[in-house]
C-alpha cells in the first residue's frame, strides 16, 4: 500500500459568507482536509483571506486546515496562522529561496506541518533540497495551474514533475492544485499525486460527495499497487 489519499476541497470556491457551514458540508461529503488559499494581492494578483478568517473557522471545526500561502513574505504569516489554528503551512519556493530553513523551523515550532509549493514554470529540482535538508518539508504541492484563481484549466505538462517526485520519494505527500476534477484526476493519480485539491469541480457539482469519492478511488487504485 502506498500513501493515503487526501481529498481537499478548495474553500476558495465556497460561499465565503457561509464559510463554517460550507466547510461542514464538505466534511459531510467525505473531504479529508479543507484547502485554504491565502493570497496577498502581491505574489498573485488576487486577494483572499488571512489569519483572522482561519481563526474564525477554527472555532467551528476540528478539521485539518491545509493552508496554501500565495504570499511574498510567508515568514510574516507563521506566528498569526499558528495562533489562528492552521494545520498545514505550505509556502512557495519562488519566494523562499534564501530562508526556507528558518521558515520550516518556525512553522514546526508553531505546531504546523510544513509544505512547499511550486508554480508551473518552476523546475522540480528546486524543491529537492527542501525535502532532503535538515528541516525537511513534509509535503510538496505541485501547482497544476498558475496560482491566483479558481476555475482554470489543468496543465498536463506539470505531471512530469509529479512523476519525478514520486519516483524519488515513494512515501512523500504530493499535492496537486488547479483544474482537478473527474476528467483530470486519473492523470494526476497515475503520475503519483495523493493529496488532491479541487475547488470548482467539487463546489460546482450537483453531487459533491460523488466527485470526492470518485477522486479518492482514482488515487487509491494507483496507490494500492505500491
Ligand atoms: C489557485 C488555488 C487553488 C484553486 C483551485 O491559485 O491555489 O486552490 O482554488 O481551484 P480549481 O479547483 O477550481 O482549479
Ligand atoms: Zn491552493
Amino acid at each position: 500500500m502506498g500513501v493515503a489519499a487526501k481529498i481537499a476541497p478548495s474553500m476558495l470556491s465556497s460561499d465565503f459568507a457561509n464559510l463554517a457551514s460550507e466547510a461542514q458540508r464538505m466534511l459531510d461529503c467525505g473531504a479529508d482536509w479543507l484547502h485554504m488559499d491565502i493570497m496577498d494581492g502581491h505574489f498573485v494578483p488576487n486577494l483572499t483571506i488571512g489569519a483572522p478568517v482561519i481563526e474564525s473557522l477554527r472555532k467551528h471545526t476540528k478539521a485539518y486546515l491545509d493552508c496554501h500561502l500565495m504570499v511574498t513574505n510567508p515568514l510574516d504569516y507563521v506566528e498569526p496562522l499558528g495562533k489562528a489554528g492552521a494545520s498545514g503551512f505550505t509556502f512557495h519556493v519562488e519566494v523562499s529561496r534564501d530562508n526556507w530553513g528558518e521558515l520550516v523551523q518556525r512553522i514546526k515550532s508553531k505546531g504546523m506541518r510544513p509544505g512547499v509549493s511550486l508554480k508551473p514554470g518552476t523546475p522540480i529540482e528546486e524543491v529537492y533540497p527542501l525535502i532532503e535538508g535538515e528541516y525537511p518539508v513534509e509535503m510538496v504541492l505541485v501547482m497544476t495551474v498558475e496560482p491566483g484563481f479558481g476555475g482554470q484549466k489543468f496543465m498536463p505538462e506539470t505531471m512530469d514533475k509529479v512523476r519525478a517526485l514520486r519516483k524519488k520519494y515513494p512515501s512523500l505527500d504530493i499535492e496537486v492544485d488547479g483544474g482537478l476534477g473527474p476528467s483530470t484526476i486519473d492523470m494526476a493519480a497515475s503520475a503519483g499525486a495523493n493529496c488532491i485539491v479541487a475547488g470548482s469541480s467539487v463546489f460546482g457539482a450537483p453531487d459533491s460527495a460523488q466527485v470526492i469519492s470518485l477522486m479518492r478511488k482514482s488515487v487509491e487504485e494507483v496507490q494500492k499497487n505500491y
